[in-house]
């Protein structure tokens, strides 16, 4: 008999617990549910109130909430949203200080308790907190990679879907680049059910998809004051089942580009066959002329985020 898998969540916030909830309800593993030692009641709280939803729905997931790093050892995949999120009024930019300060302690217990494991990141700004996450534990660049693209082409197919009234199901959408203002949606790539969607939606009208998508998590900060949260805790699934399963999906990640799409030694968000070996293949399209500038602008960003970074 197969031995359950394991999945580390390091942040019980938000996005943790809801992360937890996904994956014992997709029974895709055991489940442990880590913060930092003043929050423990919250990691301990939220894995008995969802251990006991299981018991209702018949769903069988352990899951431990805990602050001692020591209980990751053995999991397979590790999922990082420990950090801060914005408040209404901040860019994701205004969280690196604080946030690379809990990624790098957060990258030390990793490595000395899960060596072996998948990371995915999450924590805002999320390409220098990959970036940072890769350097602290000095993991391969295919057992490290990034949370964003899966989210950011969820909203795109959301915003689509409620413009063309069709299901979400039929459309397929792309957005590459990274995961702020200069994110790049890739309307030539972006089809419902194999039509392109420029054939179905006028020219302004997807200009103004598009500008929303961009500004889609800011939308919900407004909104709720705090991060989106369910959406991003599936797409941080949909990434981790695609790793436990080998079901090597093509999804658009954070992931280190080594000349891919003329970018060197950099972490940007790019289509991803993601399976057992973790990011197995990056794949390039063909860019027009626009998405290549707009891919260019949004490497430049990061890479400025990194520096910064190196600097603190
Ligand atoms: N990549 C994306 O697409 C995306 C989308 C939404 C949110 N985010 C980001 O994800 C992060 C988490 O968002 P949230 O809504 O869950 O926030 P939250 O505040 O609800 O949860 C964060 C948790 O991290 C914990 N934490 C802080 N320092 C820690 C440490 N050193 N070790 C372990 N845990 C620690 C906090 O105690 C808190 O419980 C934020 O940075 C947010 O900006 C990213």
């Amino acid at each position: 008999m197969a031995k359950r898998k394991k999945i580390a969540l390091v942040g019980a916030g938000n996005i943790g617990g809801e992360l937890a909830s996904i994956a014992a309800r997709k029974e895709l593993g055991d489940v442990v549910l880590l913060d930092i030692p003043d929050k423990v009641g919250v990691a301990k709280g939220k894995a008995l109130d969802i251990c006991q939803a299981l018991a209702l729905e018949n769903i069988d997931a352990n899951i431990l909430g805990t602050s001692d790093y020591a209980d990751i050892a053995g999991a397979e995949v590790v999922i990082v949203t420990a950090g801060v999120p914005r408040k209404p009024g901040m860019s994701r930019d205004d969280l690196l200080t604080i946030n690379l300060k809990i990624i790098r302690s957060v990258a030390a217990g990793i490595k000395a308790n899960a060596p072996d494991a998948f990371v995915i990141v999450i924590s805002n700004p999320v390409d220098a907190m990959v970036d940072a996450m890769q350097k602290a534990t000095g993991f391969p660049a295919s057992r490290v990679f990034g949370m964003a693209g899966v989210l950011d082409a969820a909203r795109f197919q959301h915003f689509l879907a409620l413009e063309l009234n069709v299901s979400p199901k039929e459309i397929s959408a792309l957005v590459l680049g990274n995961h702020g203002d200069l994110m790049v949606p890739t309307v030539s790539y972006c089809t419902v059910n194999g039509i392109p969607v420029t054939q179905l939606i006028a020219a302004d009208k997807l200009d103004a998809i598009v500008e929303r998508t961009k500004a889609g998590g800011g939308e919900i900060v407004g909104l709720m004051g705090t991060s989106a949260y369910v959406a991003p805790a599936s797409a941080g699934i949909a990434m981790a089942a695609s790793i436990l399963l080998d079901q090597k999906r093509l999804l658009p990640c954070v992931a280190k580009c080594n000349g891919e799409y003329g970018i060197n030694d950099l972490y940007i968000g790019v289509p991803v066959v993601v399976g057992a070996g973790g990011v197995e293949k990056i794949v390039e399209v063909t860019l027009n002329d626009n998405e290549k500038k707009l891919m260019a602008a949004s490497a430049d960003k990061v890479r400025e985020q990194i520096e910064a970074s190196a600097r603190l």
